[in-house]
């Protein structure tokens, strides 16, 4: 017996059903092993549950600087699906979590309280992301690598600059994951116009903090019609929903359930990729040309080796064009700071932090 996945959009086995394994094919690869990097966190705990559930994954490591890690891995252990869990305690057995990863996820670090920016976490998270990809160059070089961690406009520079530093960057495996946006601008323009979720597909574009957002409305299938007030209000939800969900929590954190939700979803389009499936497409924050930027989030296409293919801008109404050009200094300024900070000596790096 095997699950199917009767999910209507197909992102993972949310809902297991019992059928003959007949039902599935069989010549692609289904036995990758994941990592999991911040594993006993607000995010981490429920993105390894989503995790344990996927049918793709046969290895679960979870790695966190938290004592209980070793009891979030026997609590997921529990449950019945075949993928086998082990907990790691960071930073001592963190090369060993990383050990044979195809996937390495990173929702390691802290998140924001109200009245911070994302950027505000920089000073804790930076040295964090860089330490834990030092590693990753060392363990695991050829993992894809999904980071969470914010400020995603910032630390996804770091990582890379830190991978090339080991000789080791291949630009195609390294991802900020920008995909809550997508999931919170479907979300929204389905509310909006009483549509089905599922069916809603918002391209976004740019970076993952406030104006660096670009929900490209415009490209909404199916076609939607809003007017200038309402793609105004629309627009500017998407870019602060983040905050939305941090003054709603009242002190007690970020986004922790739809990222985990998030998380997810691109770790499946990940999987999807490399065991060879066609055309998945999913956007993220990464080295790109597409725009005078080194970094910039676009749709892409994934493979067996990361990014196949990005698929660009695509076209922008007057709008978008504006929002673009309000984006572009702001990720300037994020991305010049983490690539000043991966290339800081180590003395300096302390005052920054
Ligand atoms: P959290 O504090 O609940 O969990 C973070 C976990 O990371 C903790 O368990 C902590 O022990 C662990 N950790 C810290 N340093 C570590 C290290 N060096 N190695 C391993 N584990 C380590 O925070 P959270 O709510 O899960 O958020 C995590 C991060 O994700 C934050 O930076 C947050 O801003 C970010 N985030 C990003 C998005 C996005 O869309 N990209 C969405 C939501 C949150
Ligand atoms: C989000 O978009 O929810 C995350 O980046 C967390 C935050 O700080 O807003």
């Amino acid at each position: 017996m095997h699950y199917k996945v009767i999910f209507p959009k197909v992102l993972f086995p949310v809902a297991l059903v019992r059928v003959p394994s007949r039902c599935f094919s069989g010549s692609r690869r289904n036995n990758y092993q994941v990592t999991v990097i911040g594993g006993a966190g607000g995010i981490g705990q429920p993105l390894s549950m989503l995790l344990k559930i996927n049918r793709m994954i046969t290895k679960l490591h979870i790695c966190d600087i938290a004592k209980f890690i070793p009891g979030v891995a026997v609590d997921l252990s529990h449950i019945e699906t075949p993928s086998v869990v082990k907990g790691f305690k960071s930073p001592e057995q963190l090369g060993d979590a990383l050990e044979g990863a195809d996937i390495v996820i990173m929702p390691a670090g802290v998140p924001r309280k109200p009245g911070m920016t994302r950027d505000d976490l920089f000073k804790i998270n930076a040295g964090l992301v860089k330490s834990i990809m030092e590693q990753i160059a060392a363990s695991a070089p050829k993992a894809l690598v999904a980071i969470i961690t914010n400020p995603v406009n910032s630390v996804v520079p770091i990582a890379c600059e830190t991978m090339k530093k080991a000789g080791v960057l291949d630009p195609n495996r390294i991802f900020g994951v920008t995909t809550l946006d997508t999931v919170r601008a479907n979300t929204f323009i389905a509310e909006a116009k009483g549509l089905n979720p599922y069916e809603v597909k918002v391209p976004v574009i740019g970076g993952h903090s406030g104006v660096t957002i670009i929900p490209l409305i415009s490209r909404t299938t199916p076609k939607v019609s809003f007017n200038e007030e309402e793609i105004k209000k629309l627009t500017v939800r998407i870019q602060e929903a983040g905050s939305e969900v941090v003054e709603a929590k009242a002190g007690a954190g970020s986004a922790t359930l739809s990222m985990a939700y998030a998380g997810v979803r691109f770790a499946n389009s990940l999987l999807r990729g490399l065991s060879g499936e066609k055309n998945v497409i999913e956007s993220a924050y990464v080295m790109s040309q597409v725009t005078s930027l080194p970094y910039f989030a676009t749709p892409l296409v994934l493979g067996k080796c990361g990014i196949e293919k990005n698929l660009g801008l695509g076209e922008l109404n007057c709008f978008e064009k504006n929002l673009l050009d309000k984006a572009i200094s702001v990720l300037k300024k994020n991305i010049d700071a983490g690539i000043e900070f991966a290339n800081l000596p180590e003395c300096k790096k302390e005052h920054m932090s």
